[in-house]
């Protein structure tokens, strides 16, 4: 199955009434963990980098791993460059195959985010790749983006159909309340902020920070619009716990015993991830 662009997952997901889960990857053992998650699930879903995993790993690495996933994959899924800082560098992801990319000008004044990304989707969507944004800033730690409490802002309804319609953006990742990485406190959504954003724009809206966001305002939130769930840091714990765990028994020797209890690990909550975002036996009606 080839590798699609995200606008034509988060479509249907939109027209469908679920979100398509959206996990980042480091390596080659979680993104093996995520397609085979998804197959036992057929549901779509979108493999995510961002420019720290890229600069760990290689864009030409990154290539490959992501063409043999699509050679053997029975899913459809898309290779999404997140958090795009650096706009030389989302370029680059087009040309490395990347079928979406967000381009996060949210740190920038309104005008710039509207002039960066609305010139980063030209580039992209003449190569038929999808882009996503961000409007208000989500805290927390995520890779190479850090956003303090002080810093954040929860995205303003007046300016989003503004905002969406002159960068032509395909999705919206919208600061509602989640955060990047693990909460102090459970988070506490906005929804009625969500439905005036919806009112606002027609686009695919993107929830990121979906570690620990209880798992009923993740529904909530996704029968209000939310089309994409971004999870990284609950793909992490389960790797890191299973090799912290693992590596006690002084028997086990095979780096390979040690990655595949991983591996697994890091399935069960993509797993669990699909089935709360409604992704389930959706693959084949794309
Ligand atoms: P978490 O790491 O909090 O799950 O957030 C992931 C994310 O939003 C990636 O963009």
């Amino acid at each position: 199955m080839p590798l699609v662009p995200a606008a034509k997952l988060l479509q249907h997901a939109q027209e469908n009434r679920y979100a398509v889960p959206g996990f980042n990857f480091h390596n080659m053992v979680d993104l093996q963990a995520i397609i085979s998650a998804a197959e036992s699930e057929e549901a779509p879903v979108i493999l995510m980098a961002t420019e720290d995993t890229i600069n760990f790993v290689g864009f030409d690495y990154v290539q490959g791993l992501a063409a043999a996933a699509a050679k053997g994959a029975s899913v459809p899924f898309a290779l999404h460059l997140d958090h795009g800082r650096n706009p030389d560098n989302l370029v680059k992801g087009i040309r490395y195959g990347f079928t979406s990319v967000m381009f996060d000008g949210s740190r920038l004044a309104f005008d710039e985010n509207i002039r960066l990304t609305g010139w980063v989707a030209d580039v992209a969507h003449r190569a038929g790749v999808s882009v996503e944004a961000e409007l208000g800033q989500i805290p927390g730690h995520e890779d190479n983006v850090s956003v303090s409490e002080q810093e954040a802002g929860l995205t303003d309804p007046a300016t989003v159909a503004e905002f969406v319609e002159k960068t032509g953006v395909d999705s919206l990742a919208v600061a509602i309340g989640t955060a990047h990485g693990l909460y102090k406190r459970e988070p506490k959504l906005d929804f009625d902020r969500l439905e005036a954003i919806r009112k606002e724009a027609s686009v695919p809206l993107v929830l990121h920070g979906g570690t620990g966001v209880p798992d009923e305002a993740v529904k909530k939130a996704i029968s209000l619009g939310i089309c994409k769930l971004n999870v990284g840091t609950d793909l992490r714990l389960a790797y890191m716990g299973s090799l912290r765990q693992t590596l006690e028994d002084p028997g086990v020797h095979d780096p390979r015993v040690l990655l595949r209890i991983a591996r697994e690990a890091v399935m069960d909550v993509v797993r669990g991830k699909i089935r709360l975002c409604g992704a389930s036996h959706k693959a084949g009606m794309i």
